[in-house]
This record gives C-alpha cells, sequence and structure tokens, in this order.
C-alpha cells in the first residue's frame, strides 16, 4: 500500500498534474452556474441538447410517479422491468442488432463485456486511444493483450495476422480526447480476410452520426453480425444516464450471464429507462438537432484555421484545443474562466504529458456567437 499520499499529492500539484472538482450550482449543458455566476461552458457531452429537454424531464417525473424512484435490486434479482425490456427492444430495433442489454455505466458496460467474452487463450487488440474502460476490461481480462498504434490500419493489421489465437479487437467509433473517427471501414476489410470479434464503442458518435443517430457503424454500413457488438452509453447525446451492450443473441445472452459488472450491480431507475426511451425517439426525429451540429462544427474549424490553431484536424463535434505543457493550459482555462467561459484543462493521465489541451465538446445548444465570443477570449 502507498502511505505516503500527503507527498505523493504534492508531487501531482508540483507536476501541475492535480485536478480538482469544480462545485456546480445548476446548469448541464452549454450553459452553468458556478458561485451565482453564468458561464457558457464546452465541457458537457450533452451533444444536442437533451438534458434539458421538456419531455424528458415529463417522462422522467411520470414514470418517477407511477413506479418509484430507485430500482431495487440488480437486473437478475427484481431490477428488469417492462420499461427495461422496452429500452432493450428499441436500441436492437435502432441499430439493427439482434437482442441488447442495459448496463448502468458506460463503464461498466466495457469492463464487464470485454472480461465476460475473452477467454485467457484469446488475444484482445485496442486502440491505443481507446477509453479508460475499454482498457481497464482489457486489464480484468486473462487474455493476452496489445496496443495498437492510434487508428494504425497496417500495424492492427501485422498485429491480426501475428496471431494464431481467436481476436477481440475493441475500439471507439469517435476518440473522446482527439475528437477523430475510426476507420472502420478498413478495420472491417482486414476482418474480411481473418475474422475477428469486433467491439465498437460508439458512446460519442451515437445520436449525431448515422441515420436517426445511430452512429458510426451505421453510417459506414458495418454489417451487423454475430461477430460484431456495440457498445454506447445514454449520458451523453441522449441526455440521460446508463449504458447498453447490443450484438447477437448468443453473445447477449452470454454477457448477461457472466459479466459480473451486470449480475452484480442495482440495474437503472426506471424513471431514467423511460426518459431514454423518450429521447432516443425524439433524437431519430429531430434532424434539426444533427444539422445545428454539423453547421457548428463547421464554423468552428473555420476560426481554428484563422486563428492558427492545433485541434488534430478534428472533423467532430470534439474539437481538441492542443496546448502542450501543462501549465500553459491551466494558465489558459482559467483565464477563459475569468470571462465567463468554462473549459476544464485536460491533462495527464486522460491524455499524454506535454499533450495538455481545452477540450472543447459543441452542442447544439450552442450558437455561432457563442464561438466567437470564445476564440476573442483565448489569449495565449
Ligand atoms: C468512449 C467512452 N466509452 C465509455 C465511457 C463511459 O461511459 P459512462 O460515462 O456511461 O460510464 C465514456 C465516458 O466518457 C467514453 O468516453
Amino acid at each position: 500500500m502507498n502511505k505516503n499520499f500527503e507527498k505523493k499529492l504534492q508531487d501531482l500539484k508540483k507536476e501541475n498534474l492535480f485536478r480538482q472538482r469544480v462545485l456546480k450550482e445548476s446548469g448541464s449543458s452549454s450553459k452553468i452556474i458556478i458561485d451565482g455566476k453564468k458561464y457558457l461552458s464546452f465541457a458537457s457531452n450533452d451533444y444536442l441538447g437533451m438534458s434539458n429537454n421538456y419531455e424528458l424531464q415529463e417522462a422522467l417525473s411520470e414514470s418517477c410517479k407511477k413506479n418509484g424512484l430507485g430500482s431495487g435490486s440488480s437486473p437478475l434479482i427484481s431490477g428488469y422491468s417492462e420499461s427495461h425490456k422496452e429500452l432493450e427492444c428499441l436500441i436492437s430495433e435502432f441499430l439493427g442488432t439482434q437482442s441488447t442489454i442495459i448496463f448502468s455505466s458506460g463503464y461498466q458496460t466495457n469492463v464487464g463485456v470485454i472480461k465476460s467474452i475473452s477467454e485467457s487463450t484469446d488475444h484482445i487488440l485496442i486502440d491505443k486511444l481507446d477509453h479508460a474502460s475499454i482498457v481497464d476490461g482489457t486489464l480484468f481480462s486473462k487474455a493476452k493483450f496489445k496496443r495498437y498504434s492510434h487508428n494504425n490500419i497496417s500495424d492492427l493489421n501485422e498485429k491480426v495476422n501475428e496471431s494464431d489465437k481467436d481476436i477481440i479487437v475493441c475500439v471507439d467509433s469517435l476518440f473522446s480526447m482527439d475528437g477523430d473517427f475510426a476507420k472502420l471501414n478498413e478495420i472491417q476489410k482486414i476482418k474480411k480476410d481473418k475474422d475477428f470479434y469486433l467491439l465498437v464503442d460508439e458512446a460519442h458518435a451515437l445520436g449525431v452520426y448515422g441515420s436517426g443517430g445511430r452512429g458510426l457503424c451505421n453510417e459506414m454500413n458495418i454489417p451487423m453480425n454475430e461477430m460484431v457488438g456495440i457498445t454506447g452509453t445514454f449520458g451523453k447525446s441522449f441526455g440521460t444516464f446508463g449504458a447498453f451492450f447490443s450484438g447477437s443473441q448468443d453473445v447477449v445472452n452470454f454477457v448477461l450471464q457472466n459479466s459480473r459488472s451486470y449480475i452484480y450491480s442495482t440495474s437503472l431507475p426506471r424513471p431514467i429507462i423511460d426518459a431514454t426511451i423518450k429521447s432516443i425517439n425524439i433524437v431519430m426525429k429531430e434532424n434539426w438537432r444533427r444539422e445545428k451540429l454539423f453547421e457548428l462544427i463547421e464554423y468552428f474549424k473555420k476560426s481554428v484555421k484563422q486563428y492558427g490553431l492545433n485541434n488534430l484536424n478534428s472533423d467532430s463535434h470534439v474539437q481538441p484545443l492542443v496546448i502542450g505543457d501543462e501549465r500553459e493550459c491551466i494558465n489558459l482555462s482559467e483565464s477563459l474562466y475569468n470571462d465567463g467561459i468554462f473549459i476544464p484543462a485536460i491533462r495527464y493521465p486522460t491524455v499524454e504529458k506535454g499533450q495538455s489541451r481545452l477540450r472543447i465538446s459543441l452542442s447544439s445548444e450552442h450558437e455561432k456567437h457563442h464561438i466567437d465570443h470564445l476564440f476573442k477570449n483565448l489569449k495565449f
């Protein structure tokens, strides 16, 4: 055990890596209030502005009055309701898969799915920039694993070909800190030569990309068969909370029987489920949210060029402004904060040391003048 907590904490402070939570008074999307002051926020994953949607709030409160708040138990005891089943069916229909199960968070989903579907004789290959929950699921698994260089398809191909075991490839469809897209079409080509199980985490893409927000697998025509599984979260574009795993009937049933993070955790409250069902139905229909977001992305990219900044050429609603040095990034974030703009400095271990950045999350709730306001206040 590490007994020298105080010294370790001091070291983090010296390295500008000490992280603090900001105490928010209210707001969850583009406008938040801290200490009585209004801030324009670019730090929420509520990409379609759904968390403040009145219809969701109504669905939630109606369900709460009817069913109570907590689900009372884990899903295999008494925590599985008609609402849970309805949401599972809706997701399967939405994604064109055979079956779905609802987890209580995206972190639990990736950890639980990867651990339960892998065997000690398997090889797991993950992208260097995959989310921590994929990394942790892989670490929990008894399989051997390797990380391939970020979005480097020839490295993935080499690693697939040098393995004589069953392979599972896990990849984020939209990388959460760089904002770039996985090369799913090219991964699919490798898969045609030597099949493997492909697990795609659509956390940041669902709601935004693909027909009706069905995600990047849908946009890139990745066939949904027994060798493909999708994970996704409700806490981002859908504006609620929780997550799911979706795939073939057999693999979903197997995860249900074996995933410890599914079996040994209280299932999502029914009001959250009912609000999520409402959200998915709205997100599917209301294309204007995506269209507005795409306009904002183009507008943001123009400003990045105009100001000569480094956004790693992101084309998505996740726009990193890479600063590099930790202290400089904190200073910039603090100066924006003093001007009423909230964007925390993202540092190691979320990104590599020396790669600190302001991670800008664009939302359909933003307006072009918000982006102008941000760039005018960026003082290097
Ligand atoms: C790619 C990715 N997967 C999974 C998760 C975890 O989702 P949740 O917040 O529902 O635990 C996140 C959260 O940020 C994420 O970015």
